[in-house]
């Protein structure tokens, strides 16, 4: 029995290990090994207040208005202000990052932002700089459990005691605590274009839902307007920063594809951008990031240059070809502003929350700082909760017996048609469709073998976003619908709840 299980070892769940005080004891853990999700990968880096000519207040209203006048002004006011207070505190305590001559941060501008507040490390590794100063530090009292899948949480007497996972030696376990965490990340996974790693496949999301949790906002899901896109796959996302450094979006005759669509151009709201390359793609052909008057392009993105060099293309000479990616997915499990969701003893932190911090559209740079923020509130959180009074022995047989009425997906197909019905522009008719084939339904999971368990995860995110895309009757940020493609006044404030028990608005 531990403490605290923290399923997901990204900047949420080790922020919240490093958080919690060292009498605790700690299971964290990764369907993979240690750095295999998407904090490692982010390129641009953290938005913070940091800088003298900045403010939180700043900060706030930027994440506001990208939002699309759905994030709560409560939450957003806690991400920004406790943000700028735990970067400090970080970089006080050696957090890597890139200095200006004057040995200052160097702050990098992104999207939507209106002045530069991007904390950046090694050019564009702010991720894997940022796990590893985590990991580095991280706690003694912290036992990893690396490739370890969680298959069902554990519900007894309305309260969640545990998680049945799957080891890597073979076998079923059940890991026990007195406060289960999902920190398992985004979705990027269920769709065919994404920047995401390949663990992004929304298990928390059914893990949740199968737990009976209520979840929400699960309609916006932000795509990332310029995915490195070779021979139709992607192949690596191309930082929001290097437009921010001056890189233009043209199409194959080099004219801007943003010229009059939005005042401003490149750097306009991340969905706005998406949906101008997703248009032109459809319409007109390939979209290209012009990145060869960026200054020093190499030694500024230094892992954007190496894997475009892979993939034959060297952006100092030559045009990237992008298209837009899943990247993150703005609803998720329904939690208070400590991470604390519907069920007692679940808690939800990182980009599987619901905090309301991003609404319809999550600003850029904002995730690595929700993760920080979050983390660190729910340590806060559990430290003042009186020990809850856990049962030892869990009622529950982990065993495979009943026949599946579940059947195999096949995971590329499924893909293809979350993109097409689901993706940057989605139509009633073929989300109908859709749920017709892939219905939300709950499963006894610990009943199927591990293999199928996975599936009926991606499965069950898959739909909970198709179900809440259909009942959305509008548009606004990453929800954009091809019938009804105006923000409706009638739906702002509008939030959609899904859970086992049914549908709320
Ligand atoms: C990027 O570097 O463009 C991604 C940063 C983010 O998603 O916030």
């Amino acid at each position: 029995m531990y403490d605290v299980c923290i399923i997901g070892g990204g900047v949420a769940g080790l922020m919240l290990a490093r958080s919690l005080p060292d009498s605790y004891s700690i299971a964290l853990l990764t369907k993979q090994h240690a750095y295999a999700g998407n904090t490692a990968l982010a390129q641009g880096g953290i938005a913070a207040s940091i800088s003298l000519d900045d403010c939180a207040q700043s900060h706030a209203i930027d994440t506001m208005l990208a939002s699309a006048d759905h994030a709560d002004a409560e939450r957003v006011d806690i991400l920004v202000r406790e943000g700028a207070e735990i970067v400090a505190e970080l970089l006080a305590k050696g957090l890597p990052h890139d200095a200006d001559q004057n040995g200052h941060p160097a702050l990098g501008m992104e999207g939507a932002h209106s002045t530069r507040r991007i904390l950046h490390a090694g050019g564009d590794q702010t991720g894997s700089m940022l796990m590893q100063f985590l990991l580095e530090d991280s706690a003694e009292n912290m036992t990893r459990l690396p490739g370890h899948q969680a298959l069902e949480l554990i519900i007894s007497q309305g309260r969640c005691i545990g998680v049945l996972v799957s080891q890597p030696s073979g076998g079923r376990t059940i890991i026990q605590a007195r406060h289960i965490v999902l920190a398992t990340g985004g979705i990027g996974q269920l769709y065919s274009h994404t920047s995401n790693s390949s663990v992004a496949t929304g298990d928390g999301l059914s893990l949740a839902y199968h737990a009976g949790a209520v979840l929400e906002d699960l309609e916006f899901v932000q795509f990332h307007p310029t995915v490195l896109t070779i021979g139709g796959k992607s192949c690596g996302l191309i930082s929001e920063a290097v437009r921010g450094e001056g890189a233009l979006l043209v199409d194959r005759n080099g004219k801007r594809i943003m010229d009059g669509i939005h005042p401003l151009m490149e750097l306009a709201p991340r969905d706005v951008v998406a949906r101008a390359i997703e248009w032109h793609w459809q319409q007109h052909g390939p979209v290209y990031l012009d990145a060869r008057k960026v200054v020093e392009f190499a030694q500024n993105f230094p892992s954007i240059q190496t894997n475009c060099l892979r993939h034959g293309i060297d952006p100092r000479y030559e045009r990237i070809p992008v298209r837009p990616g899943a990247h993150f997915h703005m609803g998720g499990v329904k939690t208070d502003s400590y991470g604390a969701t519907t069920v007692a003893g679940l808690f939800a932190i990182g980009e599987v929350a619901s905090t309301g911090v991003h609404g319809a559209n999550r600003l850029a740079s904002n995730s690595l700082l929700e993760g920080l923020v979050f983390g660190r509130r729910l340590a806060k959180h559990i430290t003042e909760l009186t020990h809850p009074e856990v049962p030892l022995d869990v009622p529950v047989k982990s065993c495979v017996s009943r026949l599946p009425d579940f059947e195999a997906l096949d995971e590329s197909e499924l893909k293809k048609e979350m993109t097409h019905v689901a993706g940057i522009l989605r139509h009633p008719e073929q989300l109908a469709r859709f749920l017709k084939a892939h219905p939300l339904r709950s499963f006894r999971l610990r009943d199927y073998p591990d293999e199928l368990i996975a599936e009926i995860h991606r499965s069950t995110a898959s739909s909970l976003i198709a179900t809440a895309a259909l009942l959305r009757k509008e548009s606004r940020g990453g929800h954009y619908r091809l019938d009804v493609p105006e923000t409706k006044e009638q739906w702002t404030g509008k939030v959609i709840e899904l859970s086992r028990q049914g549908t709320s608005l």
